[in-house]
């Protein structure tokens, strides 16, 4: 069975883009793939966040695994801080990374260009962390949204060049990018992604949401004058992103949802798309809900502990021999 591992950053309540773009992808594979996923709540702290609030949002995160469908006994389930592999690993594989690849990555160029002067040392080197989380567990596939193509990216080429330097050791990963769902935009910006950490929460669906705000929110997204209900991400932004929130909820092609409402108006289309997004929604509330009540979640983060555990000290022996700082057989 070919391996499979992912995670998500709880700087906040977890997102449908999240949910559309990730979890709902994992929950699929879990059956085809051996799974890894895990809270990657090092990453979080890259940027400060409220103590308190922080433990929250990982809490949640985690449940919310749990419920949108995440099975402990097929997937692996763990909080990234539990193995303490990921961050020897990561300085090791930042030893093995230029400054040059760093300075090109997206995420650090978009906050210098917005002026961004106190960013941390672990927010510019935090694709070394993730490479380590990737390439610990020698995963074959890494299912991300569109945002997180590139930090795949640079997962393989440190991968090629310990490969080429050391001798094979890591397996190169495939990133995975869904059809539908990769990019969920804003809904009062949809030039911008809709993003956990958006000030702006009018276009921003958390998972959490009651059915009210959804429908608030959807009905009063931002979208154009053309009263045509066509798929054009270009000239009309905001149809399309509610055309591609209603393919990825469905699991159908955009082509179909096109055609099903082609003569709709506008708040037809929109009350349609939030009543869709509500029943995506609700089982996965209620799950929450319910696994809250129990001690589900504790029990699957110590399991998947253990299991990642077992996996991570074993890579990091075989990396350690291999590049001459263990000095034992
Ligand atoms: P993060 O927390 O920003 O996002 C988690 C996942 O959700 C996807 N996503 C979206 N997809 C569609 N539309 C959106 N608006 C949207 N917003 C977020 C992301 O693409 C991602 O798949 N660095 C990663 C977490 C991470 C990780 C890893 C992922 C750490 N180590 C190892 C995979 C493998 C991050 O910040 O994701």
């Amino acid at each position: 069975m070919k391996r499979m591992l992912s995670g998500i950053k709880p700087t906040g309540e977890l997102t449908l883009g999240n949910y559309l773009g990730a979890l709902k992808h994992f929950v699929n594979y879990q059956d085809t793939y051996e799974m890894f996923v895990f809270i990657a709540n090092l990453h979080t702290i890259t940027v400060y966040q409220d103590p308190k609030q922080l433990a929250k949002h990982l809490k949640d995160a985690a449940t919310l695994y749990l419920a949108s469908g995440l099975d402990p006994e097929k997937a692996t389930v763990f909080l990234q801080s539990d193995v303490l592999e990921h961050t020897q690993l990561s300085f090791i594989l930042s030893c093995n990374t230029y400054l040059g690849e760093m300075n090109r990555m997206t995420q650090y160029k978009d906050k210098v260009s917005q002026g961004e002067t106190n960013l941390t040392v672990g927010f510019y080197s935090y694709p070394t962390l993730m490479a380590a989380d990737i390439l610990l567990y020698d995963a074959d596939f890494v299912p991300v949204g569109n945002d997180q193509k590139q930090h795949v990216e640079i997962t393989r080429d440190i991968a090629e060049r310990f490969n080429n330097r050391y001798s094979k050791t890591f397996v190169v990963p495939e990133p995975l990018i869904p059809i539908a769902g990769a990019r969920i935009m804003s809904l009062s910006d949809p030039t911008k992604k809709m993003s956990k950490s958006d000030a702006d929460n009018k276009g921003v669906i958390y998972m959490l949401d009651s059915p009210a705000q959804i429908k608030k929110k959807i009905v009063a997204a931002k979208t154009d004058s053309l009263n045509k209900i066509q798929y054009d991400p270009e000239k009309q932004p905001g149809i399309s992103n509610l055309i591609q929130i209603m393919a990825a909820c469905q699991e159908v092609p955009i082509a179909h949802v096109v055609a099903a409402y082609e003569d709709a108006n506008y708040g037809t289309f929109k009350k349609a798309v939030a009543e869709v997004v509500i029943d995506t929604l609700a089982p996965i509330q209620a799950r929450y809900h319910e696994i809250n009540q129990s001690d589900l979640m504790e029990k699957t983060l110590a399991a998947g502990k253990a299991k990642a555990q077992r996996i991570a000290a074993k890579k990091l022996v075989e990396v350690q021999k291999k590049i001459g700082i263990e000095i034992r057989e």
